[in-house]
């Protein structure tokens, strides 16, 4: 099948070619709701074809779903696996019911059903969408993609490249392992994939305008990596994190001095392509002292001679600044778990085991009737979270429907970005402070799924 001939079905949607680079792309941009359907796909990752992945397209990877900041969003998610399912819209401000987070927001949603998600993006920038339902099954199998959300008033760039981050944990027939998760990797840092991966292939290959600007938009939806970035070939600097700008500029990774992308975490980077046709810029991870290439951008054409400093800066994005002199504070301590069996709940899978918790508990199930929320907040009110890692493994901790800003860590100094996902290292203490601006209940998680699926999860509440 020819990608830029591709339709999507409902006539709602159409996926973009030529000027928009990257993957399979679809465009809401319109008052019907945007048809996605959870099907199972077949793919080439390796040189043999993968049997058994999770997409929203016949036999390619998740599309990157673009969004206009401000502009109604709706999509109609339908469940064509025989398993349940529930779809999540990672980092955006949603109204509570359309958060995805079984039993907490909604019924997960059976075989054929169909559930209408529909909100209005306020914030503008790089998020990403994955089910909270069977996520060890439908994560691991390939079901994470990309959001878009645009600006009202874009910044005009030369090509603008997303790049969906991701492991596949394959044996060497190109067939998902038995164990997609091993309790080994759970009760520590996690069980990492066999086969990395940007969008779906393992050398990725972009073209870009020689002399060219280009937005690069790097998304880690992997279940378990951290990410240690480093960019070679270019100019540029990073403008923006986990979907927000950033008020002072960070300059590009380097091998010294690389990006950590955690588990659900973003990175929005400007940069300048080389002026040679053919030339390179490159995007690695560093696996040990080992750079391992991710990406490669390749200049096309005559130089366009682009000036980086052309560039109009983003535009904040309209959220609240916490009181921290009035603000309430709360601790949170993330650890290993009294020992336990899990319960096997729900229609939502659970991992069996329980090896962490919140606060000395481990997340009972989400099925489980009558849990309680970690914080009760009051609208409108700030607060201060003291969130401390009292293991020796890493966890990239993440809150839904409200986005909080890093305020400090006992590690050293911080950015005092925005965020919606925070990783603490091992024995970080960090402090971050938010506004309770967004009534709910609201899933608070480790976003290594393995530490989520057990124990380490469970959520806040806004009244
Ligand atoms: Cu990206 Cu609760 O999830
Ligand atoms: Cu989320
Ligand atoms: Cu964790």
């Amino acid at each position: 099948m020819d990608r830029r001939q591709f339709i999507l079905g409902a006539g709602a949607a159409t996926l973009a070619g030529g000027g928009l680079a990257g993957a399979w792309q679809v465009r809401h941009a319109s008052a019907s709701p945007l048809a996605l359907k959870l099907q199972k796909a077949r793919y080439f990752l390796t040189e043999d074809i993968t049997e058994n992945m999770v997409s929203l397209l016949p036999d390619a990877p998740p599309p990157v779903i673009r969004m206009r900041q401000g502009d109604l969003f709706s999509a109609d998610v339908t469940n064509g696996l025989a398993d349940y399912t529930s779809m999540h819209w990672h980092g955006i401000r949603v109204p509570n019911k359309m958060d995805g987070v079984p039993y907490l927001t909604q019924f997960p949603m059976a075989e054929e059903e169909t559930y209408r998600y529909s909100f209005t993006p306020e914030d503008a920038g790089t998020y990403w969408y994955h089910p909270h339902c069977m996520t060890m099954e439908q994560m691991a199998r390939g079901l994470t993609g990309i959001i878009i959300v645009e600006e009202r008033d874009p910044p005009t760039v030369d090509a603008d490249i997303a790049v969906n981050l991701r492991d596949f944990r394959l044996k060497s027939n190109g067939q998902f392992e038995d164990k997609l998760f091993t309790a080994k990797g759970a009760a520590r840092g996690g069980t990492k994939g066999t086969v990395i991966t940007a969008n779906w292939q393992r050398k990725y290959l972009e073209e870009a305008p020689a002399g060219g600007l280009v937005r690069l938009r790097l998304v880690a939806t992997d279940p378990t990596r951290i990410y240690k970035l480093v960019l070679a070939g270019a100019q540029g600097m990073i403008v923006a994190l986990d979907g927000h700008p950033l008020s002072v500029k960070q300059p590009l990774p380097t091998e010294k001095n690389s990006l950590i992308l955690s588990p659900g975490q973003r990175a929005d980077i400007m940069l300048r392509m080389p002026d040679g046709e053919g030339q390179e810029v490159l995007v690695s991870t560093l696996l040990g002292y080992r750079q391992h290439g991710l990406v490669r951008l390749k200049g096309r054409g005559m130089t366009l001679k682009r000036d980086l400093r052309d560039l109009r800066p983003l535009h904040p994005n309209p959220l609240s600044e916490p009181d921290l002199k009035t603000a309430e504070r709360h601790d949170l301590i993330f650890g290993w778990s009294p020992e336990g069996n899990g319960t096997r709940n729900g229609f939502c899978g659970s991992f069996g085991y329980t090896f962490w918790s919140i606060n000395k508990t481990p997340w009972a199930g989400d099925a489980v009737q009558g849990t309680q929320p970690l914080v009760t907040m009051k609208l409108g009110r700030s607060y201060i979270f003291r969130l401390q890692n009292e293991s020796p493994n890493q966890h990239p901790i993440h809150l839904h429907g409200l986005t909080f800003k890093v305020l400090s860590s006992n590690l050293g100094a911080v950015a005092p970005i925005w965020t919606d996902t925070v990783l603490l290292r091992k024995n970080e203490i960090v402090e971050i402070g938010l506004v309770a601006d967004n009534p709910g209940d609201w899933a608070f998680h480790c976003h290594v799924i393995e530490h989520q699926k057990s124990g380490l999860a469970g959520f806040v509440r806004v009244v």
